[in-house]
């Protein structure tokens, strides 16, 4: 057989997985191959001659008939995707139809339905493993609370009053003076444990999140960072008195100490820039620095596990993440979480 003859060009085309289907001027079918036959369970010369048709399930006739109607005017040739009734049940198909010189059409069409169920599996996966990132990112958050309150308000409620009650046994004591400078000591090291476990649950929950609301927690937390490195960080609130869900606080107050962490880790910057502003519908943080500037690849890694979190917790709130970034060109975080009264995040 010659390499390029019509039998060898006919025989591969017979060996195809697509089905393949050509079409006279007038829509009439005057080719099918062996796995359009196999897919719709027909012998070739059952459709030969007549008008083209598929038993396209009820629901995507609309899409077959746009199809159809934009490759009537569309010189370029189409491609829509449709389940249709075969003869092994209902199966996924993409279609491409493009134009023949003779005013014909040529069809071909790949069943993906196999790949579809593991799309689709995978789409549930990830909205059952986002959901299970958000309500342990709930629980996370409200046991770091209670543990706060319970550093704050019992160990160290009941260290200042041992405090209290160890001064005044002191001074109740004439103690020589060796005892009473061991006693200043012990004196200080317990002032140093109040001071530890207070730090310690500003650390787990800011308090002040809890009873002044966000604006105040943000220029504490930025007043904490300045003193820290000596970074020059401008806070822009507005309004002043912004306020949001309790919820969304506690979203935008993580979201602002990570991206205040990767500053003081990575960035290497002059200046850094915090904005909390209320837009129309919406509540928008932006953080912003001049520093060395974040790679393209680690944006989107997914081993970023920081920046992942940073999307996570707006994605909890229906909001979106934008990292504007390069290498010498400073970073700015922006979240934008839309303005709700919701206690819950979306999908937790
Ligand atoms: N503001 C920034 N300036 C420069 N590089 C940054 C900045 N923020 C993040 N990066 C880079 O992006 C990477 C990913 O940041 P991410 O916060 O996800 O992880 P990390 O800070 O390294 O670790 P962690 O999981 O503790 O947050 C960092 O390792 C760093 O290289
Ligand atoms: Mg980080």
């Amino acid at each position: 057989m010659d390499s390029l003859s019509p039998e060898f060009l006919l025989s591969i085309i017979e060996e195809l997985p697509e089905m393949i289907v050509r079409l006279d001027s007038e829509g009439g079918v005057n080719f099918v191959n062996r796995a359009y036959c196999e897919a719709f369970g027909v012998r070739s010369d059952e459709v030969l001659g007549k008008p083209f048709s598929i038993p396209v399930h009820s629901e995507d006739t609309p899409v077959v008939k746009d199809g159809m109607a934009r490759f009537q005017k569309d010189r370029e040739g189409v491609r829509f995707w449709n389940r249709t009734h075969t003869a092994n049940g209902l199966r996924w198909h993409t279609w491409t139809f493009r134009h023949l010189d003779d005013g014909g059409a040529q069809g071909s069409g790949h069943d993906f339905t196999d790949l579809r169920a593991i799309q689709d599996e995978m789409a549930v996966s990830r909205t059952q493993i986002r959901a299970l990132a958000q309500r342990l990112l709930l629980v996370h958050e409200e046991e770091r609370r209670q543990l706060a309150r319970e550093i704050h308000d019992g160990l160290g409620q009941s260290l200042t009053i041992l405090t209290f009650a160890f001064s005044a046994l002191i001074q109740s004591l004439d103690l020589p003076p060796g005892v009473a400078r061991d006693v200043d000591e012990i004196s200080g090291q317990i002032e140093q444990i109040i001071w530890d476990a207070r730090s310690l649950s500003r650390k787990l929950r800011p308090r002040i999140l809890d009873d002044l609301g966000l604006p105040d927690a943000i220029q504490s937390e930025v007043e904490g960072f300045r003193q820290r490195t000596l970074l020059p960080v401008a806070v822009h609130v507005s309004p002043a008195d912004l306020e949001t869900g309790a919820g969304q606080a506690t979203a935008l107050f993580r979201i602002l100490q990570e991206s205040l962490n990767n500053i003081e880790r990575h960035a290497r910057a002059s200046l850094a820039t915090v904005r909390l502003e209320r837009h129309e519908g919406s509540i928008v943080l932006t953080v912003t620095d001049n520093g060395c500037g974040i790679c393209k690849e680690r944006i989107g890694s997914p081993s970023s596990f920081g920046l992942v979190g940073i999307r996570e917790r707006a994605a909890a709130w229906g909001g979106s993440v934008s990292i504007e970034s390069g290498p010498g060109q400073g970073t700015a975080v922006r979240v934008e979480l839309p303005c709700t009264e919701a206690e819950r995040p979306v999908a937790a």
